[in-house]
């Protein structure tokens, strides 16, 4: 039963026993204060038993509050929070699951920032970033490397740089948001710039340690980034030594349009996408979106759209979905309703998630634990 999704790769050299990953996913689990709760240990322990290869942590913010989405959002900018990261990393590994961390600064959308930064001041959900300095775009740069230092040191196989869902590394990307007049705005050789100095830094900072990044191939709007650019992207990003892309569309301001939700309900909705970033690099690419079935996720790889599969909510709604998979019994699975959009909402509320095709008792115990948290 589908030999290509069970067969094992390499990512730089580390090992996964299969293509099957868990794509980052911000759930609203973490301490308040961004430390690593029991909670969090919990989910990502099921998570890591599932028997995908690999799960990519949540990001993780590289400076905090600045670039933090909120007050869960996990901490990974100071020493302070290190053993609670190894303690995750441990979790995961103890599981027989490889374990990478996506780290972030969250620039016009740190909605728990007292002052969001971004390389424009552009007006966003009536706030008004303040645009970056060239000094403080310097300082950024050692924020990321820093922070992937702890990544490593804390006992993680990978560090995942998040480019995408509209987030800082993508701003600067992005014709849309990066309105600047020096050489890190203009020409997309300006606008990747900064984004490429950030991968020199991080690898410079963690040295022979695989370095991943989730990619925004298309912002889905009419004055955004697209595949013409953010394919010739994708090569410089290959070129600087990325390991893996990890593909994903849309942003905050594109994710609720009428048109991008209907697509968003299709499964496999951005595999294109992966195909097409896939055709233009030599490193391994990662699929996410929707992908329900172990039979779409097998053609994904059999016709080369991807080498890599991300489940995030296809997991999380049901962590036993590799092994029904992987034994013929896919009619058990509990599947992500397409027309629900429950766990979003929560989590954007700054509540913790929860699926709403969890057994109740699930759901119970999720709420009692996070009454703790
Ligand atoms: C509630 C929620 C939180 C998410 N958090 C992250 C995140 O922290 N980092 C990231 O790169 N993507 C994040 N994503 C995007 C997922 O990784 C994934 O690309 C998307 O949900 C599609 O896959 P799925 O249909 O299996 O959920 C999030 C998505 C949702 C719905």
């Amino acid at each position: 039963m589908y030999p290509h999704l069970f067969s094992p790769c390499r990512i730089n050299g580390v090992e996964l026993q299969n293509r099957l990953t868990m794509a980052p996913l911000y759930l609203g689990y973490a301490a308040e204060g961004g430390g690593v709760s029991a909670l969090l240990l919990d989910h990502y322990r099921l998570m890591a038993r599932s028997g995908v290869a690999l799960v990519v942590v949540e990001n993780a913010t590289i400076d905090h509050p600045t670039g933090s989405g909120s007050n869960r959002t996990l901490r990974v900018d100071s020493d302070d929070y290190l053993e609670g990261l190894a303690t995750l990393a441990g979790t995961i590994k103890q599981e027989g699951a490889r374990a990478c961390m996506q780290i972030n600064h969250a620039g016009r959308f740190a909605g728990f920032a007292p002052q969001p930064v971004a390389p424009s001041a552009i007006e966003t959900f009536g706030r008004m970033p303040r645009a970056l300095s060239r000094d403080e775009i310097q300082e950024l740069a050692y924020k990321y490397s820093n922070a992937a230092r702890r990544v490593k040191q804390a006992g993680f196989d990978m560090v995942e740089l998040h480019g995408g869902t509209g987030y800082l590394l993508a701003q600067f990307v992005s014709p849309r948001t990066n309105r600047r007049d020096d050489d890190y705005g203009g020409t997309l050789e300006n606008r990747q710039k900064f984004p490429l100095e950030v991968v020199a830094q991080v690898k410079a900072a963690v040295g022979d340690f695989p370095v991943g990044y989730r990619f925004l191939a298309d912002e889905w709007l009419p004055d955004g980034l697209h595949l013409t650019e953010s394919g010739r992207y994708a090569q410089a990003l290959a070129a600087a030594g990325i390991s893996y892309l990890s593909v994903m569309g849309g942003t905050y301001e594109s994710f609720f349009l009428p048109e991008i939700m209907e697509k968003s309900r299709k499964e496999g909705y951005m595999a294109d996408l992966a195909a097409a970033v896939k055709r233009r690099v030599n490193v391994p690419v990662i699929a996410a979106g929707r992908i329900a079935s172990g039979a779409l996720a097998e053609e994904i790889l059999v016709q080369e759209k991807a080498d890599l599969i991300g489940l995030a909510r296809v997991l999380w709604a049901d962590p036993d979905w590799p092994q029904k998979v992987k034994a013929g019994r896919e009619s058990e699975i509990i599947h992500c309703d397409q027309d629900c959009d429950t766990c979003t909402q929560l989590v954007m509320r700054g509540k913790p998630a929860f699926c709403v095709r969890w057994p109740v008792e699930k759901m119970r115990s999720l709420k009692a634990k996070f009454s703790q948290a």
